[in-house]
Parts: C-alpha cells; sequence; structure tokens
C-alpha cells in the first residue's frame, strides 16, 4: 500500500485477519449483513507513520447508533475536567476561542459551554447529547469544515483539542490545513492518542481496530506536521486509554526544538524491524491467550465490551463457546452480541449475580477503576494484553 501521508510504498507487520466493524454490536437478525475487512498494520519507512490499509468508510462507522460515550467512564471525566482546569488556567484567553475535534457527548467541552466554542463530530448519536447539554457541534468532521476564505474562521482559534480523534480520520492532511489556517498566532492543538510505544511495550495489539487509521509515535507526528509548518512544542506521557502522549501543537519556530529530538532519539521507533519483532510477539501471544482459555474450560466471562475486545476475539477465534457473555454497563450494547464472534453482551447489573470465577479483563485499561469497583468479590482476572498491562 501507498502511505496516506507521504505516498511511499508501506511494509506491513501485523496481520490480523479478517475482522469486523468493532463497535458495531448486532442484533440477531443483523448477523447475515455483517460487514467484515481485512486488518493489517502497516508501517511506512519513509515518515515513520504507522497505519491501516483498508479503513471501512466513515459512515459505516461514525453514524446515529455509534455507541461509544464518553462520559460512561468517571476516570475519563475527572480526566477531562483536568484537562478543561489546565487549559483555563494556561491557554485560553477570557475572550479566547475553543474547539474541540470530536467532541462525543460534550463531556469535555460542556466545561466551556458559556464560552466561544465548537464541537466537531459526525455521529448523531453523541451529537444529540452534547447538544442536549447546549454546545454548538457542527455534525462533520473537522477536516471538512469549511473555513473559507472570510476572516471569520483564519487565525481566530486560540485553542483546539482532541483526544482519540486525529488516529480515526484518514483525511491527516486536510485536518491539518484546518488547523494551520484557523489557529491564531499564538494558538495551540492539545491532541492525545494512545501511543505506539506503549501499545509496542504492552503487546496491547488491541488498540488496532478499524476506528483508527494511525497510531501516533513522535517521529511520525513529527514529521507530518512539518509538512504544514507546524510543530510539536511539547509532549507529555498520560495513562488514559492504556497509555498515551498529549501532544502541545504550534506553527512551526525557526530554532529545533531539542527536547523534541532527544525524544525521538530515545523512541526508537524510526526502523521497521522493530515493528516486526513485535508483530512476532503478538503472534505468540495470542496463541497463548487463547490456549489458557480453552485450558481453563468454562464458565469463563468477560468484562466490557469495548472496541478493543473485538479484535481480540476475532484474531484469536473467540466465540461464545468459550466466553459465554460479556458484562458491559453501555445500555446500547446490552442485549445485543459482539462483532463478529457474536459473544451476549449483558448488563453490567447482572454482574453481581454471577459468580463466575474467571473473568476475561478486556477494558483493562480501565483496570485501577475496575479493581477499586469489585474489590469486595475477588475474581480471576485475565488480561488479553500482556502481563503487567493493566494501570
Ligand atoms: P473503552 O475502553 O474504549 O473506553 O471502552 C469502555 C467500554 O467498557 C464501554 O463499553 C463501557 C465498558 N465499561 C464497563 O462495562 N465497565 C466499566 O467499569 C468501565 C470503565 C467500562
Ligand atoms: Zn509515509
Amino acid at each position: 500500500m501507498k502511505c496516506r501521508i507521504c505516498e511511499t510504498e508501506c511494509k506491513m507487520f501485523l496481520d490480523l485477519g479478517r475482522q469486523p466493524i468493532a463497535n458495531n454490536f448486532l442484533t440477531r437478525d443483523q448477523f447475515d449483513s455483517e460487514v467484515f475487512y481485512h486488518l493489517g498494520v502497516y508501517f511506512c519507512p519513509a515518515c515513520m507513520t504507522v497505519q491501516h490499509r483498508d479503513c471501512p468508510v466513515c459512515s459505516d462507522v461514525f453514524n446515529s447508533t455509534y455507541p461509544f460515550f464518553t462520559g460512561t467512564s468517571q476516570a475519563m471525566i475527572k480526566h477531562f475536567a483536568e484537562l478543561a482546569e489546565m487549559i483555563k488556567e494556561k491557554y485560553l484567553p477570557a475572550d479566547g476561542s475553543i474547539m474541540e475535534l470530536g467532541s462525543n457527548d460534550g463531556t469535555f467541552l460542556e466545561h466551556f459551554k458559556d464560552r466561544d466554542h465548537m464541537g466537531f463530530d459526525p455521529s448523531e448519536s453523541v451529537n444529540r447529547i452534547a447538544r442536549a447539554k447546549g454546545l454548538s457541534i457542527f455534525s462533520q468532521g473537522f477536516e471538512k469544515f469549511p473555513v473559507g476564505d472570510s476572516g471569520r474562521w483564519q487565525g481566530t482559534t486560540d485553542v483546539f483539542v482532541s483526544a482519540n480523534t486525529f488516529a480515526h480520520i484518514p483525511d491527516r492532511h486536510g485536518v491539518l490545513r484546518n488547523i494551520k489556517r484557523m489557529m491564531s498566532v499564538k494558538g495551540v492543538w492539545i491532541n492525545e492518542e494512545p501511543y505506539l510505544r506503549s501499545i509496542i511495550d504492552k503487546l496491547a495489539y488491541d488498540q488496532f481496530y478499524n476506528e483508527h487509521v494511525f497510531y501516533t509515535s513522535i517521529v511520525s507526528m513529527r514529521n507530518v506536521l512539518k509538512m504544514h509548518d507546524l510543530e510539536i512544542i511539547d509532549f507529555e506521557l498520560l495513562p488514559t486509554h492504556g497509555g498515551s502522549i498529549r501532544y502541545f501543537i504550534g506553527h512551526k519556530k525557526a530554532e529545533r526544538n531539542e527536547k523534541i529530538e532527544d525524544a525521538i532519539e530515545r523512541e526508537g521507533l524510526n526502523s521497521f524491524e522493530v515493528f516486526d519483532c513485535f508483530g512476532k510477539d503478538v503472534e505468540q501471544r495470542a496463541k497463548r491467550f487463547r490456549q489458557q482459555l480453552v485450558d481453563l474450560k468454562q464458565p469463563i466471562v468477560g468484562y466490557g465490551a469495548a472496541a478493543k475486545s473485538t479484535t481480540v476475539l476475532n484474531y484469536c477465534d473467540i466465540g461464545p463457546d468459550i466466553i459465554s457473555k460479556i458484562y458491559d454497563t453501555t445500555p446500547e450494547k446490552q442485549g445485543k452480541f459482539s462483532p463478529g464472534k457474536h459473544i451476549p453482551v449483558v448488563a453490567y447489573s447482572q454482574f453481581a449475580k454471577d459468580d463466575t470465577q474467571d473473568v476475561v479483563l478486556f477494558v483493562w485499561n480501565h483496570g485501577k477503576e475496575i479493581y477499586d469497583k469489585e474489590r469486595n468479590r475477588p475474581r480471576n482476572w485475565i488480561l488479553p494484553v500482556a502481563q503487567g498491562g493493566a494501570i
């Protein structure tokens, strides 16, 4: 495949096989019409971007039934409240303007509802909730926003925020063109995404699924930003989503940023060999995980029907004969079946009555919150990713 960023030929390092749409929880009558695609993960040797080749059309993924709501996790509510506080203190002038790419149910942007703000999201299911909170939402992706030539949008936005959004948008250049045109002179774009270095260190291959197109490393981010005269000013590592990175991005300055260049050196994600080793380790890990479950024998249940679980279940070929059900707190998923493998999703309220010992913690990234919530009932928690992955 040709790289979406620089059109160089890319190399595949992980083949996750035939996969369904990761968040497409189904009813029984939808089984026969389910859509599948091939999930391969590729590395571009020129700009070092990691990406998928195939990505299902946007409207198959982000539409009126998109079932991921940020506000279902207490930890994420707290995370965004803290981010909002920091932005108010350090980055947003009193009369400044803020935009969020991928505003979801407004969990973050509601902190700015009395300020000049705008959210962008193509999924109407989440937009309905955000608008009910009094927020202004543009019902399409940010890359589609017509900036135009009038002064209204040119260089007038002080803060852009995106959390787990930039990686989802195939038209990366479209996003960057709009950011470049709309960002004020001293403006900042705060962008957080799962960090490729953490994915590799934790063998967290379950982060690879169709909603993402790209996986971020500092080196690939530096390279693509440079094409739009933007640069990473600073970054910090975060525990969210099993290990994320938060970039602070601004207009490009003349001088070289030593902190970023040193970080790229330490990161070590600029050669195919690193990714090739990772791909082989994932294959072994997945085989061991499946065998571990088969050896335990039934009953085994799952906890958290996250998009991530779809990659694991389909790659490891685990169906209801191995995991009988998955408990989940999201009403939109309950009573439905998991994509591809059709494991029933059951309301979390039933979990307390289930005394199954062996529980696969698909949402290991929320491990801390969950171990705390479930501490009164000891279970044998099984992680699909490398041991030590839970945080
Ligand atoms: P995420 O890992 O992509 O944030 O997805 C979280 C999913 O896990 C979502 O469907 C809600 C579910 N969930 C639970 O069922 N129980 C929990 O305690 C948490 C934190 C999430
Ligand atoms: Zn490239």
